[in-house]
């Protein structure tokens, strides 16, 4: 089935199409078209997303992107229109649910029986990974299949979640654990504020300890060795923060701010990365999967896939252009959903989780 989605939870605001077939042990899809336009720039000098600007600018990209995706002859087959539903801004969701309604009114008359699937983003990260044909990883033998993949680990780490949890099949998951305070993206994203870096700050940190010294500064890793599941990173960043106060005469400086960065990165990895192996054996699991904004962070994803190859087991990320919010993974959760019969309100709801 060809599927319209609809992705305005923050500050992209992104449509695809996907083709999308098979049931729900092997999932098969293909994007055709995956259009993002990024509001980052204009939100660039507040330092974050302000959700009246993010507002204005979803309701006047949605229908230029729109009239983008009605010249692919595939828009003619379109049988769901699947929409974020949360969590996310609230502003900013009931742009895209509203112009969902309108899309389903529109198409309807080619298409009587166009089902409207709500969806929820974080589902929608989670998923992500289905929809690489090949992955940018060191993995030969990707494949989906149901004896290598699960009981699986997923860590979904964007910048308002990092959730660790236990996957029995794709539709069937426990909750492990999840952060106390800050998401790991917005730790990476204040940090790099303080180290004066723009907004967003994951890929200016990412940038900058490629060339640090990683071994510099030795950052606390709060809660890494107790029992339970749970983050916290806000420690972590205030330490960050302490020390560029004691070393202030150095914060401008190129390499100080590079070695910091680079630290606070292994700090924060080595975290996430300790936890998931660790209920991964706890778990026996077969594979971890990794999701989320953050996933597009290189030294992650090489951590956590070289941690899981170490100890047998598959992983699985997004490709690259699936990482940060997009419309494609809206998609793939939206015909899970659709095989499930699951059905959800189609209503912003800005506090959903998974
Ligand atoms: O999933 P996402 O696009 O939006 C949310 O649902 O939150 O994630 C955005 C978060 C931001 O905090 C951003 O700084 C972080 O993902 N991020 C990264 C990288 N790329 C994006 N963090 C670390 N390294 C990156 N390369
Ligand atoms: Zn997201």
């Amino acid at each position: 089935m060809i599927i319209l989605s609809i992705e305005t939870s923050c500050d992209e605001t992104s449509l695809a199409l996907v083709e999308a077939k098979g049931g729900i042990k092997h999932p098969k899809f293909r994007v055709i078209e995956n259009i993002v336009s990024s509001q980052i720039s204009l939100h660039a000098p507040f330092g974050g997303v302000v959700p009246n600007i993010a507002k204005r600018e979803h309701l006047k990209n949605l229908p230029v992107i729109f009239n983008r995706i009605l010249k692919n002859p595939a828009s003619k087959k379109i049988e769901a229109v699947a929409v974020t539903v949360g969590p996310g801004l609230e502003p900013a969701l009931w742009t895209g649910v509203n112009f969902a309604k309108e899309v389903k009114l529109k198409l309807k008359t080619d298409s009587p029986k166009l089902k409207l699937v709500g969806v929820n983003h974080m589902e929608g990260h989670l998923y992500s990974f289905l929809l690489s044909q090949k992955t940018q990883l060191p993995v030969s033998d990707f494949k989906f299949s149901k004896t290598k993949t699960f009981p699986a680990i997923g860590l979904v780490v964007s910048g308002g979640h990092t959730i660790l949890l236990l996957l029995k099949s794709l539709t069937e998951w426990k909750r492990l654990g999840e952060t106390r305070d800050d998401a790991v993206g917005e730790a990476f994203d204040k940090v790099a504020r303080m180290l004066g870096l723009p907004y967003p700050g994951g890929p200016e940190i990412e940038k900058a300890a490629r060339k640090g010294d990683e071994n510099s500064v030795l950052f606390p890793r709060p809660m890494m060795k107790d029992k339970n599941y749970d983050f916290s990173f806000s420690g972590l960043k205030t330490s960050v923060l302490y020390y560029i106060r004691d070393h202030e005469e150095q914060s401008k400086n190129k390499e100080f701010i590079e070695d910091v960065a680079a630290s606070f990165q292994k700090a924060a990895v080595e975290t996430l990365v300790y936890k998931s192996m660790r209920a991964s054996k706890e778990y026996k699991a077969k594979s971890v999967i990794l999701a989320g904004g953050v996933a597009a962070n290189k030294y992650l994803r090489k951590s956590l896939s070289k941690a899981a190859f170490e100890s047998g087991l598959n992983f699985f990320a997004p490709d690259m252009e699936f990482n940060t919010d997009n419309a494609a993974m809206i998609a793939a959760a939206s015909y899970i959903q659709i095989l499930k019969k699951k059905r959800r309100r189609i209503a912003a709801e800005s506090n959903l989780t998974l």
